[in-house]
């Protein structure tokens, strides 16, 4: 969140004048009025693309959406509903320069009081993203505002990152997206690792120490919230496997997993699932019925397009968001997709 805005209202309008609601409205009503908002922003309309420059309407877009969310989410609208109501009766402005992350926190220490996400997990290896690196962080941008477009329209929150076959990029693009929509679009997003012949979530991204994860959850031995961490200064969780199981597809189609995603789906705005590959195996048949949407992970210039066009005809039509191209720029991607 931005730092002007980020004072809370001192001076700036709230986000209710800016969606134009009272501010006993309905979350249906927040919600209209938010794509009633965002439709003046958007490519399609004409006459105010010549009023605002590409950026601007990226920055509105951008406003509105960490508007939302805010909005939206019980727990930050009524602390960000505080944080107005102190200012206006003259208490001193609180702190906001972290936006819905502050808000976040607020809602985790309601959490605690019925066992909290614990904030205390680590990365083990760096995130492009995470890194600053521009060219990556630019593209994961882009590759979250197109899936937001399309996650808004179709209800989606729960989305399946898979890949034809293994090694092709999955965990990197499920990392990497997941870091930049919880730091730079303020979303509360949980990865959960489904992978669990090939936990390298556990093993190789997150200083898990003692924790316990998603296969203890499955097993009955750990509690979810006790499983769920939170990485530190941000508002990206973390369910990881913990360990591999050999078979898999037992754990993936138990109804303690059908919960955990379906559940997990209430607590945050994005799950994004860490999973199998498609082939050889039948887990990802599996995954794909209990959430809103694939995505599908293809190394550029590795796997051969027989096999990408057979992995995208076995998954249910309705369900693939869409394709992410990994490794792209190395090759001439036209004359070997198309
Ligand atoms: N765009 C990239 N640039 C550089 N290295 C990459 C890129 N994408 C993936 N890698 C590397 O390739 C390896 C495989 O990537 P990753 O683990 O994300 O694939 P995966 O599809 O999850 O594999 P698996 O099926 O084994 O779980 C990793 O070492 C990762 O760091
Ligand atoms: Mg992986």
């Amino acid at each position: 969140m931005k730092k002007e805005k980020a004072k809370a209202n001192g001076g700036a309008r709230s986000y209710y004048e800016t969606l134009e609601v009272r501010e006993d409205a309905t979350t249906d009503e927040i919600e209209r009025a938010y794509r009633k908002a965002k439709s003046l922003y958007s490519d399609e309309s004409v006459a105010l693309y010549s009023l605002y420059s590409g950026e601007e309407r990226k920055q509105k877009l951008l406003e509105l959406s960490d508007i939302f969310n805010t909005l939206s989410d019980p727990a930050k609208r009524k602390s960000y509903d505080e944080s107005l109501r102190k200012e206006r009766t003259g208490a001193p402005s609180r702190e906001w320069d972290s936006g819905s992350i502050n808000a976040g926190r607020d809602a985790f220490e309601e959490y605690s009081e019925v066992g909290a996400f614990r904030d205390r997990i680590t990365l083990r290896r760096a995130l492009s993203v995470a890194e600053q690196d521009q060219m990556a962080t630019e593209k994961f941008r882009i590759l979250f505002n197109r899936l937001e477009q399309i996650c808004l329209k179709g209800a989606v929150k729960s989305i399946a990152v898979t890949s034809a076959v293994k090694g092709e990029g999955k965990t990197m693009t499920a990392m990497n997206l997941a870091f930049i929509m919880a730091t730079e679009f303020k979303k509360k997003v949980l990865v959960i690792e489904s992978d669990f012949r090939n936990p390298s979530i556990s093993s190789e991204y997150l200083n898990m120490g003692r924790l316990c994860g998603l296969v203890d959850v499955l097993k009955g031995e750990a509690d979810i919230r006790s499983a769920i961490n939170r990485l530190e200064d941000t508002n990206l969780h973390f369910l990881p496997a913990r360990c591999s199981v050999k078979n898999s597809s037992l754990l993936l189609d138990s109804p303690g997993m059908r919960s955990v995603l379906l559940r997990s789906k209430e607590d945050f705005d994005y799950v994004i699932v860490d999973s199998p590959p498609i082939f050889p195996l039948v887990d990802i048949s599996i995954l794909s019925k209990c959430v809103d949407g694939m995505l599908l992970v293809v190394r550029a210039g590795a796997t051969p397009k027989d096999i990408v066009k057979k992995a995208v005809r076995s998954l249910p039509k309705d369900n693939l968001l869409g394709i992410v191209l990994n490794c792209a720029d190395s090759i001439h991607m036209k004359k070997y997709y198309y």
